[in-house]
């Protein structure tokens, strides 16, 4: 039997950056859509240490919709990307498990989860692991796991994760596929790291029990032919910044169009492709929407609005004559009429072949604001000044760029 785990860390901010929506489905939905399209996979585990309270409703409506068994482990603290698979690992072997995918929460993509199944069993039994490789700039490649392989037999012979120099331009897309004969390595780094913790009073390495997936068993497995590479050239991303977000929402959306000839939503209004409507958003008819936007459940939007390159969350108001563009505008905002909300975007260079998203801090080291999409809070207010200004004789707008952006961690 096959299953899946996604790893999805721990919070760090309101909304769990698993369930942010993209293209109208939470993020790890989409991973989950992928795995469910394999009928060998029979399970679905979700390893994190967000609280039950802030899971269980998904992982319902995500039992019911696909039909699947779904599973949310909860960490007590975080054991890193390996510990936690480690300490799970009985419910991940359960029930005859020969092999799981492994899935980061934190990258979307057009997951080829058959074709990697498929490339994993024809290295036959002593394959552990086939990690899903893309091409990155060499620039870019030293922010990601990086490895070389044998030409030939796609066997990796050498990983470093995030080297500090060049190493290769072939990098992990934080998606595998494993035998369960992956505990019995994970048993014996386990061992050694526990007796080092020990025998250092816990000086020299982290708490008992945390491993990493990338430094302690990857690396370790470079050139053993035990670790394969299936290098890809789907569309794949990782999801770290709020601008990545509304990257992988134009991708995600035309992927849908494209490959399982989602429908274009119906509204009254003019839509320009790709844009996804929650059925209970009410929309103006002489609103204009898109391209790449997505609007959440129950959001209002006014007459004569106009969005571009943006997700609304759900509740969301959007006044009369508004206009948003590159933004993100949060659950139950409102945006006063006339106002402008307008963020920089940030995609990855267009003129740089295997280029991605830069995912650059909030600030530079010389404590420059970098330039980003805009962030409106939830809950946040873009006050309309119109009926002040029409006293006064005049029209102008509120405007707002870059009023909050960072990492969705
Ligand atoms: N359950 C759990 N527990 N999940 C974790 C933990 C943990 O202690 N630590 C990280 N994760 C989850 C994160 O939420 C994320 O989905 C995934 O594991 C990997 O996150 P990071 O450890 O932050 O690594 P990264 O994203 O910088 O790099 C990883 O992904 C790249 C591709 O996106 C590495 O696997 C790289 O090698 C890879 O190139
Ligand atoms: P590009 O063709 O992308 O260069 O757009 P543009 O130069 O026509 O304008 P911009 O990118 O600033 O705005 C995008 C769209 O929003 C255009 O269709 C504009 O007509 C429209 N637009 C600009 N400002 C407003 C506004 O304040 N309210 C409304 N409702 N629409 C606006």
């Amino acid at each position: 039997m096959l299953k899946a785990v996604i790893l999805i860390g721990g919070p760090q901010k309101d909304t769990p950056k698993p369930l942010f929506p993209i293209a109208g489905l939470p993020l790890i939905q989409h991973h989950i859509k992928a795995c469910v399209k394999l009928v060998e996979c029979k399970e679905i585990l979700i390893i994190g240490s967000y609280t039950i309270n802030h899971m269980a409703q998904f992982v319902s409506d995500m039992q019911k919709e696909y039909q699947i068994i779904i599973r949310y482990l909860q960490e007590f603290t975080p054991l890193g990307t390996a510990g936690c698979l480690y300490h799970f690992r009985d419910q991940i072997r359960a029930g005859n498990t020969s092999s799981f995918f492994l899935l980061n929460g934190d990258v979307c993509a057009d997951f080829p989860l058959q074709e990697l199944w498929i490339f994993h069993e024809k290295r036959g039994p002593n394959a552990l692991i086939t990690i899903m490789g893309t091409e990155a700039t060499r620039q870019q490649s030293v922010h990601y796991g990086c490895m070389a392989i044998e030409p030939t037999s796609k066997a990796v012979t050498h990983y470093v994760e995030k080297p500090n120099s060049y190493v290769s331009t072939l990098i992990s897309c934080g998606v595998y596929v494993c035998s369960v004969h992956v505990f019995n390595i994970m048993a014996k780094v386990f061992e050694e790291k526990d007796n080092c913790y020990y025998s250092t009073n816990g000086v020299s390495s982290p708490q008992p029990g945390y491993m990493s997936w990338e430094q302690d068993i990857l690396a370790p497995l470079a050139g053993t032919t035990k670790l394969y590479a299936m290098q890809v050239t789907n569309w794949w991303s990782q999801v770290k910044t709020p601008g990545s977000a509304i990257y992988a929402n134009r991708h995600y959306l035309e992927l849908y169009r494209k490959r399982d000839a989602q429908n274009a939503p119906t509204a009254n209004c003019k839509i320009i492709p790709d844009v996804y409507i929650h059925p209970t958003a009410e929309i103006d008819s002489s609103a204009v929407i898109g391209p790449n936007v997505s609007i959440g459940a129950g959001v209002k939007i006014m007459a004569g609005v106009r969005i571009k390159e943006s997700i609304i969350l759900s509740n969301a108001r959007i006044h009369d004559h508004a206009l948003i563009m590159h933004s993100i505008v949060g659950q139950d905002a409102t945006v006063g009429e006339w106002s402008r909300v307008e963020g920089t975007p940030s995609d990855p260079d267009p003129n740089k072949p295997f280029a991605k998203m830069d995912n650059t801090p909030l600030f530079n080291v010389d404590g420059r604001l970098n330039p980003s999409i805009t962030i409106l809070g939830s809950l946040c207010n873009v006050v309309s000044l119109i009926d002040e200004l029409r006293n006064e004789g005049f029209r102008r707008r509120t405007r707002v760029t870059n009023t909050a952006h960072g990492s969705i961690k």
